[in-house]
C-alpha cells in the first residue's frame, strides 16, 4: 500500500507513520505537511535514512489543489490517512481563520483529488469534541451522538465531517471517519496540557488549570491511537465513523496532580485561572462499534503510559528547546498573560 500520511510532521502523525514504516514492510510513506508552527521536521527525522526507499516528505499544504494532485500522481498514491489540521482549541479561540483553511478547505481537496484518483482507501482523522459536552452523568459518546460542537476548533472538524458524510452518500467516495479522545505520548507540541504542565512545573512556572480543574478528558496513548486508524484503514466499512477511546477518564486537576508527583513539585504551583470560554466540561468515548467491527481495544494503562511519557519529555531535551521557543513562547505569553 501507497499511502499519503498528511501532517506526519506532528504529533499523531509522526507517530503514525513510524509504527507503519516498522511493522508494515510493504507500506510505502508519502508525509505531507506544510511544517506550520506544530509541525517539526525533527519528528520524522530520521524516516528517510532508516527506511529508505519506503519514505518521502513532501512540503505541501493541504488546501494547495494542485501540489496535493501532483504529489498523489508522482507517489503513485493509493490511500490517504489525514492527520493534517490545525489543533489547539486556546488558537482557534484567539483566530479561527487558519482552522477554516486547513480543517474544512483542506479537506475538501483531499476529497477531491482522492476521487478523481479513484482512491479506495481514505481515513479522515476526526475528534471527541465535535459531540460537544457531557455532564458528569451522561453516558459515553456513540457515533450516533448528535454533532454540538463548542469551539472553533472542533465546529472546523465537525465541518469536515460531514463533508466526508457528503462524499459518501453523494459520490460513493468510501472515506472513513475516526473520532478519538484526548492523546498523550511522545512528540505532542507542549501547548496541550500534559506536555505543557511538565514542562512548567519543572521549570516551577505556575500551572495554569481552567475554572477548578474538575473539566475530564478520556486519556488515549497516541499508539493505541495509531493502531485503532490502521485498523479502519484495512477493515473499515466505507461510510463508517468509528469512536475510539481510552478508557481512562481522569480530571485535569488528577492528571495535573500526577505530573507534579512524577517531578517532585510541589502543588502550590497550581494556579486555578479564568476558564476557558466554551469550555467542554466531560470528554467520554463508547469505543464498542470499533471493538466489534474492528478488533480494537486501547492496551495502556493511563498510569503507566503517563509516567513514560513524562520520561521521554525529560530524556530529549533537544527535542524540547527546539519547541519552546518562537511561535511557542509568543503565544503562552499572549494567551495566559492576563490570566496568570
Ligand atoms: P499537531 O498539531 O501536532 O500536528 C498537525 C500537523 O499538521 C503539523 O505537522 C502541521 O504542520 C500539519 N498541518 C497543519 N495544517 C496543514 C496544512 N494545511 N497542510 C499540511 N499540513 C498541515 O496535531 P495532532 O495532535 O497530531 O493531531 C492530528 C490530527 O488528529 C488532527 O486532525 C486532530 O484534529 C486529530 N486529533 C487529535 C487529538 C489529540 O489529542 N491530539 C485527538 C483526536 C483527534
Ligand atoms: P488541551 O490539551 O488543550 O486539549 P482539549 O482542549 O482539546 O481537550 O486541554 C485538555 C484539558 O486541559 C482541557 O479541559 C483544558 C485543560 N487545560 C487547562 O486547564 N490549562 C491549560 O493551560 C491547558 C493547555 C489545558
Amino acid at each position: 500500500m501507497r499511502i499519503m500520511v498528511t501532517g506526519g510532521c506532528g504529533f499523531i502523525g509522526s507517530n503514525f507513520l513510524y509504527m507503519l514504516l516498522a511493522d508494515k514492510p510493504d507500506v510505502f510513506v508519502c508525509n505531507l505537511d506544510c511544517l506550520t508552527y506544530a509541525g517539526n521536521p525533527a519528528n520524522a527525522e530520521d524516516a528517510a535514512r532508516r527506511f529508505a526507499g519506503r519514505y518521502v516528505f513532501e512540503r505541501a499544504d493541504i488546501a494547495d489543489a494542485p501540489a496535493v494532485e501532483r504529489i498523489m500522481e508522482e507517489h503513485r498514491i493509493d490511500a490517504v490517512v489525514n492527520f493534517a489540521a490545525e489543533t489547539h482549541v486556546d488558537r482557534s479561540i484567539a483566530d479561527a481563520s487558519p482552522f477554516l483553511r486547513a480543517n474544512i478547505a483542506g479537506l475538501h481537496v483531499l476529497l477531491q483529488a482522492a476521487r478523481r484518483r479513484g482512491l479506495t482507501a481514505f481515513v479522515h482523522v476526526s475528534t471527541d469534541e465535535v459531540y460537544g459536552s457531557l455532564g458528569p452523568l451522561d453516558p459515553a459518546f456513540t457515533e450516533a451522538s448528535l454533532l454540538a460542537p463548542n469551539s472553533p476548533y472542533s465546529a472546523s472538524k465537525a465541518s469536515a465531517d460531514l463533508l466526508c458524510r457528503a462524499w459518501h452518500e453523494t459520490y460513493g467516495f468510501p472515506v472513513i471517519v475516526t473520532r478519538c479522545s484526548n492523546n498523550y505520548g511522545p512528540r505532542q507540541f507542549p501547548e496541550k496540557l500534559i506536555p505543557f504542565m511538565y514542562l512548567r512545573a519543572c521549570s516551577d512556572q505556575p500551572l495554569p488549570l481552567y475554572g477548578d480543574g474538575g473539566n475530564v478528558r478520556d486519556w488515549i496513548h497516541v499508539l493505541d491511537h495509531c493502531r485503532g486508524i490502521w485498523l479502519a484503514l484495512t477493515g473499515g466499512r466505507p461510510g463508517a465513523v468509528y469512536n475510539f477511546g481510552g478508557g481512562a477518564e481522569r480530571s485535569n486537576l488528577d492528571v495535573v496532580r500526577r505530573i507534579l508527583d512524577f517531578c517532585g513539585r510541589p502543588e502550590s504551583l497550581i494556579r486555578f485561572v479564568a476558564d476557558r470560554p466554551g469550555h467542554d466540561f466531560r470528554y467520554a468515548m463508547d469505543y464498542s462499534l470499533a471493538r466489534r467491527e474492528l478488533g480494537f481495544t486501547p492496551s495502556f494503562s493511563f498510569e503507566r503510559g503517563l509516567e513514560e511519557t513524562l520520561g521521554w519529555y525529560r530524556d530529549n531535551a533537544p527535542w524540547v528547546a527546539g519547541v519552546t521557543s518562537g511561535a511557542y513562547r509568543s503565544f503562552v505569553d499572549s494567551w495566559y498573560g492576563g490570566r496568570l
